[in-house]
């Protein structure tokens, strides 16, 4: 007797939220298939939540040029679920045409691929809306948590929101006590999640950004706040985790028995261009030192963490900050250079000295350099200069870490001609991504002539694909809610501590005579002067 035939059961019709799921699994399966292959298996990648990006200072330089282009790309190269919504949000008034119209025009400028993928910018626009604000009006705040209400409804946005802080520093306390009446920064069960993102500079000495931190976290939970640093999302600065702690050859000589000193350089050929208000008010040590400089210094000489969760990363890099000497006014006299350009050459254009830059009090006494020594208190690296520098208007755009060893303790060599110089291994940040070992070879022939090579790694011929720019990196992270390329409370205030000291003593004491280096040369004497006091001179690079 054959079986009794069961009728099979019509598909169940899906559910808008399923038709969601479908989609956005169908995202991903493009994306798989768009991958280059020789990126496959480089990177786990994965798609944030459903969620709002709300973006505050919508209509500012950092917007455009950095935050909305890495989002558009993210979207193009399918990281970003199709329930995405970008809330543009800012004074002045727009209509959400009139702002996409100005997007699509930053866009042609900045996106990072060229030309545009229409197809993917149709998408991406119904997906900006903009939301005319002032950060003083209660009734705009009430208006925006409406606007992202109706957003869950219509879009699907499952109440989760990123509120990006892409303001004026000054602002920052506004929005986020606004955020916080408006209860924005609430995270209630099956609510979504909330975070905020805050740009540098966060506080412009350790009592403001206190103050800031208090304000901030009297609205949101600490781990719902990424202050961001752009630095720590470069490829290359990531890269020098899994240099040390990926690879076991070079963890036994990472120490003061055998590091001479390290350098680090961030230089640029560039003035402060549109910049000069902002930067009248923070200078070199604000605006670079405070942050990048100190990022790549703790990335430099952490203890290796137990694991990359956000914290324990943070844990060891606030204690190297925590280690480093905090300057007395003697040592700031004697280890800390500052500068500021006087006009001259760059890259074979004449340019103008800082003082003439628009905006700039022609008496400014900022400084547009800086550079100093410092020293770190603990056991790895007790009696190991870190030398650090930063300036505008330099030679040319170059950041670099260069860990230079110590000489070999005999000099076997020093009669032959090219007596060697000390390894050192030098990481570009940029441009020309890479790493380069230095070392002794002999030179062919019958004699014993020795000179110094070079064994070089450069990113874009290993790799043959384009790097993230660092800003689709640290936003997808925060959508993803991985803070560990974001700087905690904690470790702002640190690195604070070693800064404001700096600025104190200078407030204190009368400026050198500035301008007190020419454009397009490498900083004003007394920075060489101090790295030849203890017999060391700055790499050429
Ligand atoms: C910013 C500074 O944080 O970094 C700028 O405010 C500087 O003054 C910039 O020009 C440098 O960033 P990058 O990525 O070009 O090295």
């Amino acid at each position: 007797m054959s079986p009794a035939r069961v009728p099979t059961p019509p598909p169940p019709a899906q559910t808008a939220r399923q038709l969601r799921e479908t989609a956005t699994a169908a995202r991903r399966r493009q994306r798989s298939d768009d991958l280059n292959p020789l990126r496959q298996g480089l990177r786990l990648e994965k798609v944030p939540d459903p969620g709002a990006f709300v973006l505050f200072g919508a209509t500012g330089d950092l917007a455009h040029r950095k935050v909305i282009p890495a989002i558009y790309q993210l979207w193009r190269t399918n990281l970003l679920p199709v329930e995405f919504s970008l809330v543009a949000v800012a004074r002045r008034p727009y209509s959400d045409d009139a702002f996409r119209t100005d997007v699509r025009a930053s866009l042609e400028k900045f996106s990072r691929v060229l030309p545009l993928d229409e197809s993917a910018w149709t998408e991406f626009a119904k997906r900006i809306t903009y939301q005319q604000l002032n950060f003083e009006d209660d009734s705009g705040f009430d208006r925006l948590a409406a606007r992202l209400d109706a957003l869950d409804a219509e879009r699907g946005t499952g109440g989760n929101r990123v509120f990006y802080l892409a303001t004026h520093p000054s602002q920052v306390t506004d929005i986020v006590r606004q955020l916080g009446r408006v209860g924005l920064d609430h995270e209630l069960r099956n609510s979504g999640w909330r975070r905020v993102v805050i740009e540098k500079p966060f506080g412009r000495d350790y009592e403001s950004a206190r103050a800031l931190n208090h304000e901030v976290n009297k609205v949101f939970r600490e781990s719902q706040v990424y202050r961001i640093d752009h630095y720590l999302g470069k490829e290359t600065v990531r890269n020098l985790m899994v240099f040390r702690f990926g690879n076991g050859i070079f963890e036994p000589v990472w120490n003061r028995s055998y590091v001479d000193h390290v350098q680090i350089t961030v230089a640029e050929s560039i003035g402060v261009e549109n910049r000069g208000a902002f930067y009248e008010e923070t200078g070199a040590s604000r605006d670079i030192l405070q942050n990048h400089l100190l990022q790549l210094m703790t990335l430099v000489a952490m203890e290796p963490p137990s694991s990359f969760h956000a914290d324990a990363l943070r844990d060891q890099k606030l204690a190297v900050l925590r280690a480093i000497t905090t300057p007395t006014p003697d040592q700031v006299r004697r280890d800390i250079v500052r500068g500021q350009y006087g006009p001259g050459w760059v890259q074979g254009e004449p340019v103008s000295g800082y003082r003439e830059e628009p905006q700039v009090d022609p008496q400014s006494e900022t400084e547009s350099y800086v550079s100093g020594r410092f020293t770190i208190d603990d056991w790895r690296w007790s009696g190991v200069p870190f030398y650090l520098r930063a300036g505008k208007r330099l030679p040319k755009r170059a950041t670099e870490i260069a860990i230079q060893f110590k000489e070999v303790p005999l000099r076997l060599f020093r009669e032959s001609s090219g007596d060697p110089a000390p390894n050192v291994l030098a990481m570009r940040i940029q441009p020309d991504e890479g790493i380069m070992l230095r070392f002794a070879a002999k030179v062919p022939g019958l004699g014993l002539d020795v000179r110094t090579v070079n064994m070089d790694f450069a990113y874009d011929t290993s790799f043959v694909v384009d790097s993230p720019d660092a800003y689709e990196t640290l936003i997808l992270d925060a959508l993803l809610g991985d803070a560990s390329l974001f700087t905690r409370a904690d470790e702002v205030e640190a690195a604070w501590s070693v800064v404001t000291p700096i600025i104190n003593s200078w407030a204190d004491t009368a400026p050198p005579h500035f301008p007190n280096y020419a454009a397009g040369t490498w900083g004003p004497e007394a920075a060489e002067e101090l790295l030849q006091r203890d017999g060391r001179r700055w790499r050429r690079i």
